[in-house]
């Protein structure tokens, strides 16, 4: 994905050089071998100032929900249609790899599952997915409440501190907060170390950041001068990139041997029976060792769990972030949301039995994902020719594509689409829970029914109007895991706490790198809930 951020004087220059660059581009590649699609004319200075996906959300308004864009040097094809979506994410899967994405996350995922060629991929796959079991997941939710708990303690105590002061509320940048409490999570979740990061920085910590931060820049820089050889020893950005890279390694390296050597065959046979309650380590990697025996490829380990930690840290803070968010600009939803749990839970502990119960709160998270889905585009890249179906509002017979044509899958258009959604910009969490029969040929509707035993919507139930976690077999593995953590920790903010927004919504700038995020901080004022005393 894209940042479009710039200073004003960077801006005007940018625009003219672009406009001109980008009318000569369009001209030249609307002629091209995509040739019956819509061409979106925008000038690329569109792109300046406000975050991509906006864009695009115009340009499929205005051109359908298939269109080519032409943007800096290359020419993309937007898809915002489930039918479409659901070819290429389903039933033609082996015919797209991960294109742009893999080239910028290669080097720091290395064989991870995320940026694999497609024969790693299967054999990853294969090993890894086992080990998100009901039973794991349930077992984690001893670390997302602990976790969430260490949170809970720090904002109590600030508000302690406030107190003295005669003061009622805390001011906090609740996204960093979030982000905090997702890497202990992750850490924990995936391979049993604790970053302790809601209460401390530390090089590793810093490291991870700094990596997130790098990932970030690539996705969002037009020229990859990072592959120009020496370029690592040379520009100081790309230095300090290799050296948190390193860091990261070399705790993963650490935590690999340690897992390796302390490996035992009473926890083998644990772990085969699924008794994750008695295993003082559940952690996956944990797993991935003992059920794969000591051989497994040291490298390919540290590449799944690096990949697992940058793809699930960030989005998951972001489902939070944006959660929050929505509803303190809601705040009878706050309201809904506190009275379920309060009749769930009181004042008492969350549990695995008690989600189940807690519908309203798994609702806000899913909602929360449709109006800010993370990361808003997947990409992908077909690897030989192919027919797209005719979508919806697009060409009737479809569009022929050549190999090598890339592709923006914009969820966040399909998430906020008129032709699937009742009032798609508004937060109602309550839109899941009414069917939706469709008219539109080659969709089959919005129908709860379709997904039994489903906590969660998800985008089998939407027929792929749907997407917050991708479809078809590279759907994330993760799922269920940040689903639980993001309505336990939510569930136990709201419990104790009152939020609301320090500034107007108007005043929460959006940027996106791989995930939405804000440019200043999401600052609340945090309070003890007014209706507790
Ligand atoms: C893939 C979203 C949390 C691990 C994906 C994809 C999406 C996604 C949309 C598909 C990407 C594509 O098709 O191009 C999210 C969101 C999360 C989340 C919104 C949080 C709310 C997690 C967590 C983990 C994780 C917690 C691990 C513990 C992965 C992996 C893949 C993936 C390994 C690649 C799967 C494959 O290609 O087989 N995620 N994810 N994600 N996610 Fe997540």
């Amino acid at each position: 994905s894209i940042r479009c951020q710039s200073t004003s004087t960077d801006k005007q220059k940018s625009r003219n050089l672009l406009d001109n660059a980008s009318n000569l581009l369009t001209n030249f590649l609307s002629g091209g071998s995509i040739g019956s699609m819509p061409v979106a004319e925008g000038a690329v200075s569109d792109l300046f100032g406000r975050p991509l996906f906006f864009s695009l959300y115009d340009w499929f308004i205005e051109h359908g929900s298939v269109y080519k864009l032409a943007f800096g040097p290359k020419a993309f094809v937007v898809v915002s249609d489930p039918i479409v979506a659901r070819h290429i994410l389903r039933e033609n899967i082996f015919g797209y790899d991960k294109g742009v994405l893999a080239d910028i996350l290669e080097p720091i995922m290395g064989k991870g599952l995320i940026p694999a060629d497609l024969d790693t991929w299967k054999q990853r796959r294969r090993v890894i997915a086992p080990g998100f079991h009901a039973l794991y997941l349930e077992a984690m939710t001893k670390v997302f409440t602990e976790c969430s708990e260490r949170a809970i303690l720090k904002f109590e105590k600030l508000l302690e501190g406030e107190h003295l002061h005669g003061a009622e509320t805390i001011e906090l940048d609740l996204e960093a907060e979030f982000s905090n409490l997702a890497l202990d999570i992750i850490g924990l979740g995936v391979f049993n170390y604790d970053f302790g990061s809601v209460t401390k920085e530390s090089p590793v910590i810093k490291a991870v950041y700094g990596t997130l931060f790098e990932a970030e820049h690539r996705s969002t820089f037009y020229i990859p001068y990072w592959k120009v050889p020496l370029a690592r020893w040379i520009v100081p950005r790309q230095r300090k990139f290799q050296s948190d890279l390193k860091v990261i390694n070399d705790c993963l390296d650490g935590l690999i041997k340690n897992a390796k050597e302390t490996r035992q065959e009473t926890d083998v046979e644990k772990l085969q029976q699924r008794d994750y309650q008695n295993l003082k380590d559940a952690s996956l990697l944990r797993f991935l060792v003992d059920m794969r025996g000591a051989d497994v490829d040291d490298r390919q380990l540290r590449d799944d769990l690096m990949t697992m930690l940058i793809a699930g840290h960030e989005t998951t803070a972001a489902v939070l972030t944006w959660a929050v968010f929505l509803l303190a600009q809601n705040p009878s939803k706050m309201k809904k949301a506190q009275a379920e749990i309060d009749s769930v839970l009181g004042q008492g502990r969350i549990s695995f039995e008690s989600l189940k119960k807690l519908e309203y709160i798994r609702l806000i998270v899913a909602e929360s994902l449709r109006l800010y889905p993370q990361p808003p585009l997947l990409i992908r890249r077909s690897l030989k020719s192919d027919s797209l179906p005719g979508g919806y509002k697009g060409k009737k017979d479809g569009h022929s594509i050549p190999a090598g044509t890339d592709i923006f899958l914009s969820v966040y258009n399909l998430h906020r689409s008129p032709y699937f959604w009742d009032r798609p910009h508004e937060f109602e969490p309550e839109r899941f829970l009414v069917p939706r029969n469709s008219d539109i040929e080659g969709w089959s509707g919005f129908d709860p029914s379709r997904s039994p035993g489903a906590l969660y919507p998800n985008e089998i139930v939407a027929d792929f109007a749907f997407l917050p976690f991708g479809g078809g077999p590279r759907k994330c593995v993760g799922d269920q895991f940040a689903l639980m953590e993001s309505t336990i920790a939510l569930t136990m903010l709201l419990q104790k706490f009152d939020v609301e927004l320090k500034g107007g919504p108007e005043s929460v700038e959006l940027v996106t790198g791989a995930t939405i995020h804000t440019k200043n901080g999401l600052w609340c004022r945090v309070m003890k809930r007014s209706d507790l005393h």
